[in-house]
């Protein structure tokens, strides 16, 4: 029996994946690397630095930049990416969210955010949704980032509950290979997600409901 969700954020709960991803498209562009559909989800749900990885390796950047170098890049896209979610607000939950998560609540699930980033305190204050969660897992405690499947096991023991009591929610392959590494049900939201053959797939965030988690598990 499913008694709690373990939720990824950017993404997921508000659109934050999208200024990740025009963040990120503007340190392409600094570096020279020639920006794709296909680069951007290979990014979702990566560690600060990972990401960073990928756009130097993407365009043979990776021995052009020290160590020194590349922490600046990732700080100055931290700087820019903080200067979009200044503007979120209670209003900025992706469709349906808001009603799924009173729904869970009131049904009695567990909930904690398994986002490797190191933003998600303050965008869910923003949105005015940190009482929902029982935990939120630390990424700074993370020893690997998603797909391993580190951060689910510890958003899992966060609940106290066993992997297989619980659903992960992700909009990213690497998150959805976290999840199913971790032994939870994976629930993958869009495209990206899709490449990694969640359990349970959703277009979008607004057919998300218990009743549609329950037909599709069966
Ligand atoms: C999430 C996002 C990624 C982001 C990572 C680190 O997983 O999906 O796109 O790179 O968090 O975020 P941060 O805000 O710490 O740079
Ligand atoms: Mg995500």
């Amino acid at each position: 029996d499913i008694k709690g969700m373990t939720f990824d954020l950017d993404g997921v709960i508000t659109d934050t994946a999208s200024f990740h991803e025009k963040a990120w498209h503007q340190t392409a562009n600094e570096v020279g690397t020639v920006w794709t559909q296909a680069l951007a989800d290979q990014l979702k749900g990566l560690s600060r630095m990972d990401s960073l990885a990928l756009i130097l390796k993407a365009g043979h950047h990776e021995d052009d930049y020290t160590q020194a170098e590349k922490v600046s890049l990732a700080e100055k896209k931290n700087r820019y990416y903080q200067q979009l979610i200044t503007k979120l607000t209670a209003d900025d939950l992706l469709p349906g969210i808001g009603a799924f998560l009173n729904e869970l609540r009131s049904a009695g699930y567990r909930m904690s955010i398994a986002s490797a980033s190191k933003n998600a305190v303050t965008i869910l204050k923003q949105l005015q949704i940190t009482d929902y969660f029982q935990g939120i897992v630390d990424p700074a405690s993370l020893s690997a980032g998603k797909p391993d499947p580190e951060i689910f096991i510890k958003a899992g023991e966060l609940l106290a509950l066993p992997p297989m009591a619980l659903i992960g929610l992700e909009d990213a392959a690497a998150g959805v290979q976290s999840i199913k590494a971790a032994g939870q049900t994976a629930l993958g939201i869009g495209l990206a997600a899709k490449k990694a053959e969640p359990d349970l797939y959703f277009d979008r965030t607004q057919d998300i409901t218990l009743a549609a988690i329950h037909d599709k598990m069966n």
